[in-house]
């Protein structure tokens, strides 16, 4: 699968050589990296970027790129759990994030439409929903309209609407910012994966073929990669679905995102010769469904009822990672003083966040004032980490899932292989081994995730193993794909198969 945005010939960055030494490193080429690192180049640091992948490969490659104040139903969220300076400070944390990034685009040439923003409603608890929304972006200062219909091309019974908000093609951005990172002296290195990080600063970044080492770290690799500081266990992964389609009559214009679930996510994104249809939505946390496969088909059937005779050009999945408590957490990866910073949990809302992001941690990094609206989004704030019977329960969760995935009982490995396209994880010796059979090779992996050993599943959309525990992937050959997981799942050979 492939989204709109990446269907395109990507320029080629080199790999990251061992022995060099740097200002700071940023780890990962997605907004929130390159955007940290432009403002660090452009400060006259000694930056580089490394990559694992390429340029936008993780989140924001396949993102929706709303860049939007009104987020669905996530303000009367955070109002439900933290103050209304909280919600103020959330609000303006994605305003500055908005405001940097059309300015960058409006002098860079980077193209993007003004859209209204709409949170809708087709059930009457999705209205009460809508209202609950009304009120908290009322209050967070947003002047939102509260409408009877959302005037969208199928029944609604209410909708809260925002004007003025924005959308336009992620890798339009990330490509744009590659270069001039690169054209204020910092480097950006792709096909690099940063497998550990030790020492105390300076640190050291261990990559397959060797190391190298940076006075300051920044992890912008969607979930920190490090263990240290637990973000893992503070955060849930959560993966959904777009497609995009030719449809062949009128396409509303505005950025709507239903309140009701199952949610339903629309935008247009303008093509050679035209414009298409995106529709989004069919979450559920990774590793956890039966077959994301049809989440796919859900979204594919539900934009055929809703725009008949549409049809599907591109589809794609991604993920995206909520804090236990519904706020981003942006700062320092540890609780005491020291040099590796983060930027996590966007939920789904990390464009206008990302930027944010990037504002307050390269005015730390380059020994300018944090601003004010940043601090209540610090990982380890007075008063933050004190959710603890949430992060208990989430953990007790996943603590019984892994127990449950352990003692689940399973086929016996065998000389039948899985039909193209299909994996399952069979008991060989008593280890779980992860079997799948993609372009006609069939091959055997541990079963095991590489991070904290939970058993990881198959996701028969993107031939990809997925662990249940905290959204590390592999492909099918058990490299990383993302998640905190470092580590290629180990891969069986026939002599390990025998033993
Ligand atoms: C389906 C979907 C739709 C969304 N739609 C919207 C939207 O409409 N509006 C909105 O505001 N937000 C949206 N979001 C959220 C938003 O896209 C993300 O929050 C944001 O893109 C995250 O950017 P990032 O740079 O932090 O992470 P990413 O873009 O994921 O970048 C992280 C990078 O780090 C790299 N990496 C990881 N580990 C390593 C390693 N060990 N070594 C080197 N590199 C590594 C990865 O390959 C990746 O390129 C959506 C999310 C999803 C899942
Ligand atoms: S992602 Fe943590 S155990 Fe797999």
């Amino acid at each position: 699968m492939r989204s709109l945005w990446l269907d395109r010939p990507l320029p080629v960055h080199p790999p990251l050589a061992p022995g060099r030494s740097f200002d700071v490193v940023v780890v990962g080429a997605g907004l929130t990296g390159l955007t940290t690192a432009l403002l660090l180049a452009r400060g006259g640091v000694a930056v580089a970027v490394v990559e694992a992948r390429h340029v936008g490969a993780g989140t924001t490659g396949n993102s929706t790129a709303k860049f939007s104040l009104l987020q669905g139903t996530k303000l009367s969220r955070i109002a439900r759990r933290h103050t209304a300076e909280t919600v103020r400070s959330y609000v303006k944390a994605n305003l500055e994030g908005q405001l940097w990034l059309l300015r960058y685009c409006e002098d860079h040439g980077v193209p993007f439409e003004r859209r209204a923003a709409l949170t809708y409603s087709v059930t009457d608890k999705g209205r009460e929903d809508v209202h609950s929304e009304f009120e908290a972006a009322s209050a967070a200062g947003l002047p939102v309209e509260l409408l009877d219909d959302a005037g969208l091309p199928f029944p609604t019974s209410g909708a809260v609407r925002l004007a003025d908000q924005a959308q336009l093609d992620p890798m339009d951005v990330l490509l744009t910012m590659a270069v001039d990172v690169v054209a204020h002296g910092g480097e950006v290195f792709a096909g690099s994966r940063v497998r550990r990080v030790s020492g105390h600063g300076p640190y050291h970044l261990h990559l397959d073929d060797g190391e190298v080492t940076a006075d300051r770290v920044v992890l912008a690799t969607g979930v920190p990669i490090l263990d240290r500081g637990g973000f893992f266990a503070r955060l849930k992964p959560l993966r959904s679905y777009g497609i995009a389609l030719d449809v062949p009559g009128e396409i509303p214009q505005e950025m709507a995102l239903s309140a009701d679930w199952p949610r339903r996510s629309l935008r247009t994104a303008p093509v050679v010769g035209g414009v298409r249809l995106l529709v989004g939505g069919a979450g559920h946390r990774t590793g956890r469904a039966e077959s994301p496969a049809a989440s796919v088909a859900e979204l594919t059937t539900w934009a055929g009822q809703h725009f008949p005779g549409a049809s599907v050009t591109h589809s794609w999945s991604a993920q995206d990672y909520r804090c236990d408590d519904d706020l981003p957490a942006i700062g320092p990866l540890l609780p005491v003083p020291g040099g590796l910073l983060a930027a996590t949990g966007y939920d789904k809302w990390g464009m206008a966040m990302a930027v944010g992001a990037s504002l307050t941690m390269s005015a730390g990094l380059l020994g300018g004032d944090i601003p004010e609206w940043a601090y209540p989004l610090r990982p380890f704030r007075p008063g933050r980490v004190t959710g603890v019977d949430r992060l208990v329960r989430n953990n007790a969760t996943v603590a019984a899932r892994l127990v449950a995935d352990w003692a689940k009982p399973r086929v016996h490995s065998s000389d039948v292989v899985p039909p193209e396209g299909a994996g399952r994880v069979e008991l060989d010796a008593q280890r779980p081994v992860a079997v799948s059979t993609v372009d006609g090779r069939t091959t055997r992996l541990s079963g095991v995730c590489t991070h904290l050993g939970g058993i990881v599943t198959w996701n028969d959309a993107e031939r990809s193993w997925d662990c249940p525990l905290h959204g590390s992937r592999f492909d099918a050959d058990g490299e990383v794909l993302e998640g905190p997981a470092t580590c290629a799942l180990h891969r069986l050979t026939p002599e390990d198969d025998a033993g």
